[in-house]
């Protein structure tokens, strides 16, 4: 069955899910191993499943909890090339089609799409920044 509202009781599973998923895919997956482990059940992970919680809870529902900056921890990951960001970008959207009814779930992805491509202007700019 689908969700039709968007909460934490819906929202913790998601990205737990999420994330065991996509590490192990081959091209997304290593830069999570790289930075948090492979063991889904380190502490590393636990906090990184906390913000992600309060992160969608927020963008979602607008409900304060985030105080992090997004965009920060993926300028130090190594060379995220557009590729990248599409596969992450696919997975995400294969995975919030199973959660949410299809309005819910186009509103999840709308907002990853546009992080996303924010996230690789950002990522692009700092790149000149340094050359
Ligand atoms: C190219 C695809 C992506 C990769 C490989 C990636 C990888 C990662 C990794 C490894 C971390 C943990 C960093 C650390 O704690 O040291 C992280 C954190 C995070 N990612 Fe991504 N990410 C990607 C795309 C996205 C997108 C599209 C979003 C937004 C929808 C997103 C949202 C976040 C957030 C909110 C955090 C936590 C930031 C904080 O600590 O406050 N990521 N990401």
């Amino acid at each position: 069955m689908l969700y039709d509202t968007v909460e934490r009781v819906s929202i913790e599973p998601m990205v737990r899910e999420f994330y065991a998923m996509i590490v192990k895919d081959d091209l997304v997956g290593p830069y999570f191993v790289r930075a948090l482990g492979s063991d889904l059940k380190n502490d590393k992970w636990y906090e990184h499943y906390r913000t992600l919680d309060s992160f969608w809870l927020m963008l979602m529902t607008g409900e304060s909890g985030y105080f992090g900056d997004p965009f920060g921890p993926h300028a130090f990951l190594g060379e995220l090339t557009p590729e990248i960001f599409e596969r992450w970008l696919d997975l995400f959207k294969a995975h919030i089609d199973t959660y949410y009814i299809p309005e819910i779930a186009d509103k999840f992805y709308k907002k990853a799409e546009i992080l996303a491509k924010q996230f690789q202007e950002r990522l692009a700019d700092t790149g000149e920044e340094d050359e």
